[in-house]
């Protein structure tokens, strides 16, 4: 598969199949994220690649609990029947054989303190394209990944249960596995939806999360078109 194809076949992953993830491939994909492009080539990226049966359940378990209840309860106020529809697409998530838990490393000070919040900031673009080549290798080889920002609401639990330093940051971790049902392709939205989205508007946030944004509605040539 192409890179092109790799990308356009990449999608969020909720239901993996139980089905070992051999560890070669894994490897693989840990050096894509490895490649990605950094400020001065600090390289903030530390990855833990989690398949200990232990550890595992504990993890995703870990996960399902924060999406509920700071993500769906707190994060997105989502009403409580609403709620539990969304969690019941969850329910396989503790199935992957793998998760990848991505944490910012400072390894180097770039800049004297006071410039401290733009190098985070360039820290986390480039842990995002780390991840974003990790993902399409993924797909490259036939594995799903979803992101999840979500241990960044509570990550004193996983960075205890998996030993993680202080003064390293958990920035995301995803599942990796095979998906249960693959290749589903999500249709480009209409530009009506586009533009009759706004903060608050639960309706349009719903339509929002059913698709793409059409490319031509975010793309600009030369200069910015006010639509
Ligand atoms: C920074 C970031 C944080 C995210 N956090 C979560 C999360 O906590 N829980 C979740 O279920 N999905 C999370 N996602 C996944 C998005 O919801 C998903 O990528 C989006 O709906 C687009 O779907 P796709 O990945 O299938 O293209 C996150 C994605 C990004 C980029």
């Amino acid at each position: 598969m192409d890179a092109i194809q790799a990308i356009h076949n990449r999608q969020g992953v909720l239901a993996y199949r139980p089905d070992p993830v051999p560890r070669e491939l894994v490897e693989i994909v840990l050096r894509a994220g490895c490649a990605a492009p950094s400020p001065a080539n600090t390289q903030p990226w530390e990855w833990i690649a989690v398949n200990d049966p232990e550890l595992v359940p504990v993890l995703a378990g870990r996960l399902i609990h924060t999406q509920e209840v700071g993500v769906f309860g707190t994060l997105l106020d989502t009403p409580s029947e609403f709620t539990q529809n969304l969690m019941a697409l969850y329910q396989d998530l503790d199935q992957a054989p793998w998760w990848i838990v991505l944490s910012r490393h400072r390894r180097a000070q770039l800049a004297p303190p006071e410039l401290s919040s733009l190098i985070r900031d360039w820290e986390l673009c480039a842990l995002g394209a780390a991840l974003g080549s990790l993902m399409t290798a993924a797909a490259s080889l036939g594995l799903g990944t979803r992101w999840f920002g979500n241990p960044m609401l509570d990550p004193e639990p996983i960075k205890e249960l998996l030993n993680i330093p202080e003064e390293l940051e958990i920035i995301a971790a995803s599942p990796l596995g095979y998906h249960q049902q693959p290749g589903k392709e999500r249709p480009e939205q209409s530009l009506e939806t586009h533009h009759g989205f706004s903060r608050g508007d639960k309706p349009a946030l719903a339509a929002l999360l059913q698709g793409r944004l059409p490319w031509e509605a975010v793309t600009h040539f030369n200069t910015y078109r006010q639509s």
